[in-house]
């Protein structure tokens, strides 16, 4: 079969993460056209159609998808709204790109990859931190001296809501940094220890896990959302070279035991001032695009990002709490 030239791409929901990220970044592919939206709620549904030029606008998600036939759908919208959207599309073999998390339980994330599969859908959920041009140019330096022995996650932020379950931080936001874990350390988990922390509120916002990885790395997690701000950061570490980085921020690069080191800018690094290009966002879809043209999976589709979701699920299971 002959790759596609142009993908067309239908867009369910124009709220605040698909304006800030994944509009930007469809619209500045070539061989991308968003076809048309779908949205509830007019007043977004207009100013987003308006600012991207796209005519057909949708109320109904299912009219649209048999009126347009896309080659693509990017549903976006938190899981507790969009699961059931998500669900209808696989079920009608569409290609479906969705916003972490992929739903609220790992009965969700599971039970989306199946039918992924049951159904032959090329999928991604938008981890995008893998595709984070700091990231991507720190670890393949690291790489070249060999495998990566360990990496540090560190994902704090500063919000200590009391009505957020141990259950919502961890599949909702701890996801991202397991995930980043997995891809730097470029392994599966097969073990977990973990001690849990309850810092001014009732249930764990604290975690502090230690992860095996089945080629032999060691992933550290760090994960509060009861920090002074937030941060996000990395490290990452190969025979005599190690790299830090805050994604959003700054990167480092040491080797040999010098204390210098090399410093990078983020923007710089990946060309651009606006998050959707320096947070990965632009990079991660444009993978989805390129699967979708030559009808292959992603590195992020459902199959492998339903294993950040075990993870998360087995890290909560794991933890010891620490009074
Ligand atoms: N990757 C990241 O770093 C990152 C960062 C922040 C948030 N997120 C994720 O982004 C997601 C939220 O996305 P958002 O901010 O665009 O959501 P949003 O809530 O701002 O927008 C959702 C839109 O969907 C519309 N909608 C709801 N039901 C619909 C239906 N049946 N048909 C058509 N439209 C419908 C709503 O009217 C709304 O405009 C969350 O899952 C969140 O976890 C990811």
């Amino acid at each position: 079969m002959s790759e596609l030239a142009q993908v067309r791409v239908a867009m369910i929901g124009a709220g605040s993460m698909a304006n800030h990220v994944h509009y930007p970044s469809l619209a500045s592919f070539d061989d991308v056209e968003i076809v048309a939206i779908a949205d509830l709620d007019p007043r977004r549904l207009n100013a987003t159609a308006d600012k991207y030029g796209v005519s057909r606008r949708y109320h109904d998600y299912q009219r649209m998808v048999k009126e347009v036939a896309p080659d693509a759908v990017y549903a976006i919208g938190p899981p507790h709204i969009f699961y059931d959207i998500w669900v209808w599309c696989l079920q009608q073999g569409l290609n479906l790109c969705i916003e972490k998390p992929m739903g609220l339980t790992l009965h969700h994330a599971q039970s989306l990859a199946y039918l992924a599969q049951l159904h032959g859908c090329i999928t991604q959920v938008s981890f995008q931190r893998r595709a984070c041009p700091l990231a991507v140019l720190l670890r393949a330096k690291c790489l070249e001296r060999g495998p990566i022995t360990h990496a540090v996650c560190r994902f704090y932020k500063c919000q200590p809501a009391a009505d957020v379950s141990a259950y919502g931080h961890m599949m909702g936001d701890g996801v991202h940094a397991i995930d980043t874990l997995r891809w730097m350390c470029g392994g599966e988990v097969v073990g977990v220890q973990s001690i849990g922390r309850r810092v001014g509120v009732h249930d764990l916002n604290f975690f502090a896990a230690l992860l095996t990885f089945d080629n032999g790395a060691t992933g550290v997690l760090l994960n509060s959302w009861s920090s002074g701000r937030r941060i996000f950061d990395i490290e990452m570490h190969a025979p005599g070279i190690c790299a830090e980085a805050e994604l959003e921020g700054m990167g480092h690069l040491y080797a040999d035991g010098d204390t210098v080191g090399t410093t990078f800018d983020t923007r710089e690094v990946a060309g651009g001032d606006e998050l959707y290009i320096f947070g990965g966002f632009q990079a991660k879809n444009r993978q989805f695009i390129d699967a979708v043209k030559a009808g292959r999976q992603p590195e992020s589709c459902f199959a492998d990002a339903v294993k950040t979701m075990e993870v998360a699920e087995t890290i909560l299971a794991q933890t010891r709490l620490q009074e």
